[in-house]
């Protein structure tokens, strides 16, 4: 199907454009969507041969499950089964949106797309476009993020362009994401729920609505890097020292005779830094979210060898930005099967 790419542009969707997206999966082919938080990579998610076309064309190991788009929170049982109050309470307050659940697999879902699982990860994405393509489709549509796996996904159709090309069929431009981050992942398949990856809506947020606390990943507070596999990384390596330390670490490291990306803490914004490139970090998390990825993309396109970066507060969106920060400056695995051998409860190698 390669042969039949055809991007979309922006100012061009319209229903011709979202028709031919459908008829694009239908057909058993792969569509580049935007979604509220990423651009995904999707497909029908109940055509095996599909989704193991999105797993081959991002290199990802097919043990790492998929998340299925969904058009609506009333579809959950079409797609789940035995679906907790507490999911559908969620599922309620936060769809359309950034929150993803984790469900026991309802019979329509392929294991191929869970990865062998039992269990299903469902989400309904808030893009009009995606909404849009959900609807004319009228089924599920598989979506990881539309990055090689183990990289930085993508927030603009001209990072998806320039990752997958032409091992996409069609690219449906949606501008640039609104939330930057990936949705929040929360287990809800067993009484006691709780967040496997920090994204798009905050564990405050979710907690209010529940009425409780929930358990977040030891990954997202664990400071020490070197114990946990690296994902979301761009090509330059990523170093996390403490707010204060940043602009030093910078100039030295640049004196040293590496080319230095700084995320410049916004208590530094007006701070002078000998480097190679300076990303101002915005003083708001959400748009600090927002531009997360395309800093790290940016760095690595002009040509830094070295990020220097902190962690924001973890709290509210910061525990996302902190927790990608993390992993992006993990180890890296030698190869997809190595980082699939990697013990990892998030499971958000992606
Ligand atoms: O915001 C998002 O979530 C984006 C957009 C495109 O929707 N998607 C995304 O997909 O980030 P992906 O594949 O890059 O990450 C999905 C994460 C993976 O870490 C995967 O392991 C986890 O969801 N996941 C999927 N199904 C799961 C399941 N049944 N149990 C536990 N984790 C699951
Ligand atoms: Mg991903």
């Amino acid at each position: 199907m390669t042969a039949t790419t055809s991007d979309i542009d922006k100012a061009a969707i319209d229903e011709a454009a979202i028709d031919e997206a459908a008829g694009v999966l239908r057909a058993g082919g792969l569509v580049a969507l935007p979604t509220e938080t990423v651009y995904g990579l999707g497909a029908n998610a109940e055509d095996a041969t599909a989704v193991a076309r999105v797993f081959e064309t991002k290199g990802r190991p097919p043990t790492h499950p998929l998340i299925v788009h969904i058009g609506g929170a009333e579809q959950l049982g079409d797609w789940a089964e035995d679906v907790p109050a507490s999911a559908r309470l969620l599922a309620e307050h936060f769809w359309p949106g950034p929150l993803t659940l984790v469900l026991r697999r309802g019979r329509r879902v392929p294991l191929e797309a869970t990865g062998g699982l039992e269990t299903v990860a469902l989400r309904v994405p808030d893009h009009p476009v995606a909404r849009a393509l959900l609807a004319a489709f009228g089924g599920g549509i598989a979506a990881p993020s539309a990055n090689r796996f183990g990289s930085v996904s993508p927030t603009t159709a001209d990072h998806v362009r320039a990752e997958l090309g032409d091992a996409v069929d069609v690219v449906l431009d949606g501008g640039p994401c609104g939330v930057g981050v990936e949705s929040t992942i929360v287990d809800a398949t067993s009484d006691t729920l709780s967040i496997l990856r920090p994204g798009g809506v905050t564990r405050e947020d979710l907690e209010a609505v529940l009425g409780h606390p929930l358990a977040v990943p030891e990954t997202s507070r664990v400071r020490v890097p070197g114990q946990h596999p690296s994902h979301y990384a761009p090509r330059a390596r990523v170093v996390l020292v403490e707010p204060d330390e940043v602009v030093a670490e910078a100039e030295r490291a640049q004196r040293l005779g590496h080319r230095v990306g700084v995320f410049l803490p916004p208590a530094f914004t007006d701070t002078p830094v000998e480097a190679h490139a300076v990303a101002a970090v915005p003083a708001s998390t959400a748009a600090y979210a927002r531009e997360l990825y395309g800093f790290l993309r940016e760095l690595d396109q002009r040509g830094c060898d070295l990020i220097i970066a902190s962690v924001p507060a973890e709290e509210g969106l910061g525990l996302a930005i902190a927790n990608r920060l993390r992993r992006a400056a993990g180890p890296r695995p030698a190869t997809p099967e190595a980082a699939d051998a990697a013990p990892d409860r998030e499971t958000s190698a992606s």
